[in-house]
C-alpha cells in the first residue's frame, strides 16, 4: 500500500480524527470524520461558514491525531482548499449522510486536500513510522 493510502485507511478504520488548526496564537480542535481519496490526495469536508474554515483560510496549518488498537497517527501539513465540483460530489456521495446538510453547488460545502504532509504512524511497542506525501 502507498503510505497516502495507509493514511487513508488508518482515519477510515479510526472513523474519528481530531484536526486542530491556528486562530492567532491560539490551538483550536475539533472531531472530524471525512476522508476520501481522490485523484491522488487525500480529502476532508467541512462548511465554509465554519470557524475551522476560516482558520485555515487564514493559515492552512494544521495537525490532525487518530487513535485505534493501540497505534495513533499523527498528520501535520497544510490543508489547501479545491472548488471542484467533482471532488464535493464524491466526498457527498461518499458520506451521503451529508446530502442533508450540503450540496455539491451550495456556497458551503468545502472539500480541502492536504499538501506537504507528514504522517507518523506510532505506539508504545514500535519504532515510529514516518510517510510524506
Ligand atoms: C464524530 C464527529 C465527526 C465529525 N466530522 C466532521 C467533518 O468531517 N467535517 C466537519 O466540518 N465537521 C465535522 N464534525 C462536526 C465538527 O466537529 C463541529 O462542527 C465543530 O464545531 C467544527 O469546529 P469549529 O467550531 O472550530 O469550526 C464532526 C463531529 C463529530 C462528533
Amino acid at each position: 500500500m502507498e503510505g497516502i493510502e495507509k493514511v487513508y485507511q488508518f482515519l477510515e478504520d479510526a472513523q474519528t480524527y481530531y484536526l486542530a488548526t491556528v486562530e492567532g496564537d491560539q490551538p483550536r480542535v475539533r472531531p472530524f470524520g471525512t476522508a476520501l481519496l481522490y485523484d491522488g490526495r487525500l480529502y476532508i469536508q467541512t462548511g465554509k461558514v465554519k470557524p475551522v474554515s476560516k482558520q485555515l483560510a487564514a493559515n492552512p496549518k494544521f495537525e490532525l491525531c487518530a487513535f485505534m488498537n493501540g497505534k495513533w497517527l499523527r498528520v501535520a501539513g497544510e490543508l489547501i482548499n479545491d472548488d471542484s465540483r467533482d471532488v464535493k460530489v464524491a466526498m457527498l456521495d461518499k458520506n451521503p449522510s451529508l446530502k442533508s446538510m450540503y450540496s455539491a453547488d451550495d456556497d458551503n460545502t468545502q472539500v480541502l486536500y492536504i499538501k506537504n504532509a507528514e504522517a507518523t504512524f506510532s505506539s508504545f511497542t514500535d519504532a515510529p513510522e514516518t510517510i510524506k506525501f
